[in-house]
Formats: structure tokens, C-alpha cells, sequence
């Protein structure tokens, strides 16, 4: 007889141990200033591990100055790593883990104007980045990919320095290294295009050499597509051939989401935008034509009704493919849920609305307070992430505006 696994029974990833099974998901806090993490971060994942999560995900750490998407964003660099301490340890000072999710924008870049051809897999025209004026790609070379593979390296470094105990190498929702296992952008006509192995070839390279540095010391982990969930992505076959790469490649364990923050939030979300609330947010903060862009893919998007475990199908079959740890995501809302991954074989649990709903949802789950969480998928929380004062739930007490000052010990 097997013996069922409990979401609150530890679980070995790679050279990391947690104590429990539930991740908080990357989720762009929108708490860094210029590069920098704020006190108002440090309270944010505080309150999580203190809420008994596993391991909580710092969102969207670029590898690169040109690797952000957002004017704001931390950008991994030595001077850094002192502020990023402050952060780490106040998640360990509360008994959880710390993963760092690094990655690069490529041409997804909707938040800033670069002043340089964006690089993406081929030359061309970018729709993505025409709320900036990014209007062109640099497809990139030999030498573009070893840089960029030095950069992650450096990055997935600088992140153990700075205490993380895991990094997760962000593969999926249309970044760049996204860009790469998807029909959507990657035309190339040489060893990194084509096939669904080619198109996975440099994302799998990435993530081998960031093990060979750091894997011995941090787990290494990558969030992808189980679909892009739009015609012309990648989809649920793509998905199974890259999982069965990066597993060949290493990795600890894999985090599958899916859909691309461009073309098919709806699909990432499991629902629709709250339009009201995300135009309202934007044209507070003057951010015109994102808020028009935004409306004319908000036009395109098909009425959807959300449904607990939206990516269950998918998963699955990825899970029947390898057998690399994965961690299940994607509308897990009750105590029900969680277990129902572990039933399914699933080695974790990722949630990011939920948690911004109750940072406690773990240890409320765990002393019977709640079996489920009050969160309506309402996704205002993703609208904020354009406020100054960073994301929250909006069912929830404002964030305080004192704290969003960097932690900066260092000048
Ligand atoms: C406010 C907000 C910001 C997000 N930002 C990111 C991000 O920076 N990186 C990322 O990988 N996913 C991001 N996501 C997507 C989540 O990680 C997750 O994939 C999605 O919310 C589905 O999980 P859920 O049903 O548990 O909310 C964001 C989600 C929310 C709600």
C-alpha cells in the first residue's frame, strides 16, 4: 500500500529541503525602486513564510540592466546583493525558503523604452513593444546567447551570495527565453528553430549551466508553458518535449504555468481582467497607452468562466511524460485542491492569488481555520501592479506608503 503525500510533509527539490509543499508563485510585487528591493518587499515575503508557505518566489529579478521589462525592476548586479540579504533573511528568520525568479524580458519589454532593437530569436517587427516604442528585434547571434547564458550564470551566483536558497529560471508567459520554445516569435532557420527540441535547445543550455554553478548549493528550477495557450504557440506537445529537455538538462524541479502576458493573459489567469479596475489603475498612474493597448487585447479575448485547477489537463499529461519533480499551478484555491496535486503526483503546490489574498492561507489551512480561500478572481491585484505602492489584494488593507523606500545598506 502506498502511503498518501500530505501538502504539509516536506519535500527534497535538488539540493534544497522544504518544509512544506506550498509555493507562493512569483507575482510582481511592484515593490523596487531603481533596481532595488523595498522594505515594503521584505514584509511582503516576511509575511508569507511568517503565513507558513514552504517557499515564497521574489518575481522577476532581470539578469540585466536591458532585461527588465518595468523601469522599476531589480536587476541582478554585486550591489545589490547586501539589500537582497535583508530580504532572505527575513523569510529564513521565519522557518521558509526564498527562490529567486530570474529571466530576461528579450522583446517583451512593455514598460519602458529601451532606445535599442530589443533582442528576440529572429529580426523584425514587435508588437509587443509597440506601448514604448519598441518597435524592432535584433534576432540574436552565437555571441548574444553566450552573453546572455553568462548573464543567468552570474545572476543564479549572485543570488546564492545573496542567500536565496533556489532560483527559478522563468521559461514561460512570453520573456525571452519563451520566445525561444515559441512558434509566436522564434522563426530561426539554424539549430535553434523549427523543431520543438530545436526551440528548446538554448533555453536547455541556460538552465545547464546555471545547475553546473550553482546546483550543488541552490535548487534550480524552471517555469514553463504548458501551452501558450493562443493559435500559433506552443502547445500541449511542445510543452512535453521541453520538459523532457530540461529534465535531460538538469533541472531540480518545474513549475508549470501557462499562456503569455500579451496574447492570452485570459489563459494564464484561468478568467478575465477586471477592465474597469485595470483602466481605472492605469489612467491613474498615466500609463495612456498601455491602458489602450490593453483594451484592444482585452477586445480579443474570449468570456471565459474560471474553474479551480484550470491547468489540470495539461499538467497531467506532462506529468505521464518525465519524471522530474513539477510543481503543480493554476487556480489552487482550497486545502481540497492541494491535496488533489499530491494525489495526482504532483511534488508541490504553486499560488499566487490566493496568497495575496491571505498571506496565512498555509497555517490557516493547516489549523483547520479555512479549507478554502475567499479569493473572487477578481485579478485587481494584477492591475496594481502598476501602483506606486506595489500589488495587493484589494479585499485587503491598503500597502503602506512609508514603506516603499529601497532597503538600500549599500549607496
Ligand atoms: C499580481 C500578479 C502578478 C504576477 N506577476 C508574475 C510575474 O512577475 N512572474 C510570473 O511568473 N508570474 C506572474 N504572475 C502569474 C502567477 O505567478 C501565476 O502564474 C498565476 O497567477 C496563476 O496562479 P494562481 O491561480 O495561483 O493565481 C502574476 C500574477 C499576479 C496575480
Amino acid at each position: 500500500m502506498t502511503t498518501k503525500i500530505s501538502p504539509f510533509d516536506p519535500v527534497t527539490i535538488g539540493a534544497l529541503t522544504l518544509r512544506n509543499r506550498f509555493i507562493k508563485s512569483g507575482a510582481n510585487e511592484a515593490m523596487s525602486k531603481g533596481g532595488r528591493p523595498t522594505k515594503a518587499l521584505v514584509k511582503h515575503h516576511q509575511a508569507l513564510a511568517a503565513g507558513g508557505v514552504g517557499m515564497t518566489t521574489v518575481a522577476y529579478i532581470a539578469v540585466s540592466e536591458v532585461g527588465r521589462t518595468l523601469p522599476n525592476q531589480i536587476w541582478m548586479r554585486p550591489e545589490i546583493v547586501e539589500d537582497l540579504k535583508v530580504l532572505t533573511s527575513a523569510v529564513h528568520a521565519e522557518g521558509g525558503a526564498i527562490s529567486a525568479q530570474i529571466t530576461h524580458g528579450g522583446s517583451f519589454v512593455t514598460g519602458m523604452h529601451v532606445g535599442q532593437r530589443l533582442m528576440s530569436t529572429v529580426s523584425g517587427f514587435n508588437p509587443a513593444g509597440m506601448m514604448k516604442g519598441n518597435f524592432f528585434t535584433r534576432g540574436m547571434a552565437c555571441d548574444d546567447m553566450q552573453q546572455v547564458t553568462s548573464q543567468f550564470v552570474a545572476a543564479a551566483e549572485q543570488a546564492r551570495d545573496a542567500g536565496f536558497d533556489a532560483v527559478e529560471i522563468h521559461m514561460g508567459h512570453g520573456y525571452l527565453l519563451n520566445q525561444f520554445i515559441s512558434p509566436l516569435n522564434n522563426r530561426r532557420t539554424d539549430e535553434y528553430g523549427g523543431s520543438a527540441e530545436n526551440r528548446v535547445r538554448f533555453p536547455a543550455q541556460v538552465l545547464k549551466a546555471v545547475k553546473a554553478a550553482v546546483g550543488e548549493e541552490v535548487a534550480v528550477l524552471a517555469k514553463i508553458n504548458v501551452s501558450d495557450g493562443v493559435r500559433r504557440g506552443a502547445d500541449q506537445n511542445d510543452a512535453i518535449v521541453t520538459a523532457k529537455a530540461l529534465e535531460a538538462a538538469g533541472a531540480d524541479m518545474l513549475v508549470l504555468s501557462g499562456g503569455r502576458n500579451v496574447e492570452s493573459t485570459w489563459f494564464m489567469f484561468g478568467s478575465n481582467m477586471n477592465r474597469q479596475v485595470v483602466a481605472d489603475m492605469l489612467r491613474s498612474q498615466k500609463e495612456w497607452i498601455t491602458a489602450f493597448m490593453m483594451g484592444v487585447v482585452a477586445k480579443s479575448e474570449p468570456t471565459i468562466t474560471f474553474k479551480e485547477m484550470y491547468f489540470l489537463e495539461y499538467s497531467r499529461a506532462i506529468r505521464k511524460a518525465v519524471s522530474v519533480p513539477l510543481a503543480y499551478l493554476g487556480g489552487v484555491k482550497s486545502l481540497a485542491n492541494a491535496r488533489q496535486a499530491m494525489d495526482e503526483g504532483f511534488e508541490c503546490i504553486v499560488l499566487a492569488r490566493a496568497l495575496l489574498h491571505e498571506p496565512a492561507l498555509v497555517n490557516k489551512f493547516q489549523s483547520g481555520e479555512l479549507e478554502a480561500s475567499g479569493c473572487d478572481n477578481c485579478n485587481a491585484c494584477v492591475a496594481y501592479i502598476y501602483h506606486p505602492d506595489g500589488t495587493r489584494c484589494v479585499h485587503r488593507p491598503e500597502n503602506d506608503p512609508a514603506l516603499s523606500t529601497p532597503v538600500s545598506l549599500t549607496p
